[in-house]
């Protein structure tokens, strides 16, 4: 058990005034390449963190469920709900609870308390995680049979439905589906995945994540416009998804779109889709530091034809380039968040402070950034 499983132990049994019945933890993830192609029927590949949202919960006597974080000491509590009835961050809990019960299961009424490291409002989906640690204590608890394949989509429907962001699979799947040392390579249409070793510490290599710590500003709307533009642009090819168009059709496509914005949203999803594959195959046959141009390539992607990026992300991916990083990209949705850099293992340090000295030169606030591992997805611990 981490801190972080002691300190949900200590604050259920502060707020429940008894021992909880086990704990649950869901990870953080970082994605490695395949941004905003998962509402796109697309391709992601996600590894999890090693921080971790834990749930310490059970059953609760009141027939009720009750919740409280270490934020927020004092229990919210509710019965049956129906989406929009319990809101602020209570909301990913409800949702979790009432997904559930909209799939056919029978959620056992529980006591729950949330602890996480995972760091809050910065693209490494701690809402996921929230919900993903949630939803495994629930089923657990609850003896409940739900297979590991089926539950991201649980968690989604928690998420757009009840809490009511448009997002895609990707956050959940992370959390649920991946495992320590392999980065998790998901379809986003079929859910298929292959599970694709990711041992950079044995070729020598690091992934350096940097916190470009810039502030969140209109990420909901941006993000269901992005998501709109997306479906505008498949609906006027004629095609389900942009994940039907291929690289090779692309040219053609589009020709096809008449609106300048349309064509270059098309054009991020489709060459992204691809991206995720040529990483894969690099992967796959132990060409890892090959990768890096892919998620360079990514990165100008998203911040030209997609325009997610805001400065702080763009000088954070210039500097860990101008350092020595095989390649460098934003990592999450965009607009702020995480910058995630391939580095030689022995260059974290400098590559970090060459990003915190250019932070300085501009007077943004300082980065934060530390060598992230592939850590396991969601489970009892
Ligand atoms: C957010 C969403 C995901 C995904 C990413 C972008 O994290 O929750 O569904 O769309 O943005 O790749």
């Amino acid at each position: 058990m981490n801190n972080v499983g002691e300190t949900a132990k200590r604050a259920f049994t502060e707020a429940y005034g008894t021992e909880p019945a086990g704990l649950w933890a869901a990870p953080g993830r970082v994605n490695l390449i395949g941004e905003h192609t998962d509402y796109n029927d697309g391709f992601v590949l996600p590894f999890a963190l090693p921080q971790r949202t834990v749930a310490a919960a059970g059953p609760a006597p009141d027939g009720r469920w009750s919740v409280c974080s270490t934020l927020a000491p004092e229990p919210v509590s509710f019965g049956v709900t129906e989406p929009g009835e319990v809101s602020g961050w209570g909301a990913y809990v409800a949702g979790i609870v009432w997904a559930l019960q909209d799939a056919g299961f029978e959620v056992p009424p529980a006591r729950i308390a949330i602890a996480s490291d995972v760091p809050l409002g910065s693209g490494l989906s701690s809402s996921a995680a929230l919900e993903s640690a949630v939803l495994t204590a629930l089923i657990d608890l609850g003896g409940l049979e739900v297979p590991t394949d089926r539950r991201p989509a649980i968690a989604q429907r928690a998420e757009n439905v009840y809490v009511g962001a448009p997002t895609g699979i990707l956050d959940q799947s992370a959390s649920i589906r991946c495992l320590a040392g392999r980065a998790l390579f998901l379809d986003c249409r079929s859910y298929q995945v292959e599970q694709i070793p990711f041992d950079l510490a044995a070729e020598g290599l690091a992934i350096l994540v940097i916190n470009s710590n810039a502030p969140h500003q209109h990420v909901d709307g941006e993000y269901g416009e992005r998501r709109k533009s997306c479906e505008a642009a498949a609906a006027a090819l004629g095609v389900p998804a942009l994940r039907d168009v291929s690289t090779a059709e692309l040219t053609q496509a589009l020709e096809r779109l008449d609106d300048d914005v349309l064509r270059r949203r098309a054009r991020h999803i489709v060459t992204e889709n691809q991206r995720v594959l040529d990483t894969v195959s690099l992967l796959r046959s132990g060409r890892v530091r090959e990768i890096g141009p892919l998620l360079t390539a990514s990165h100008a992607s998203m911040r030209d034809d997609f325009e997610i990026t805001v400065d702080q992300v763009d000088v954070a991916v210039q500097a860990s380039l101008e350092a020595g990083a095989y390649g460098a990209r934003m990592t999450g949705g965009g607009f702020g968040g995480c910058v995630l850099a391939l580095i030689d293992a022995d260059r974290a340090d400098a590559t970090a402070a060459a990003v915190a000295d250019a932070y300085r030169q501009r007077d943004f606030t300082a980065p934060t950034s530390w060598v992230a591992t592939a850590g396991p997805g969601a489970a009892r611990i």
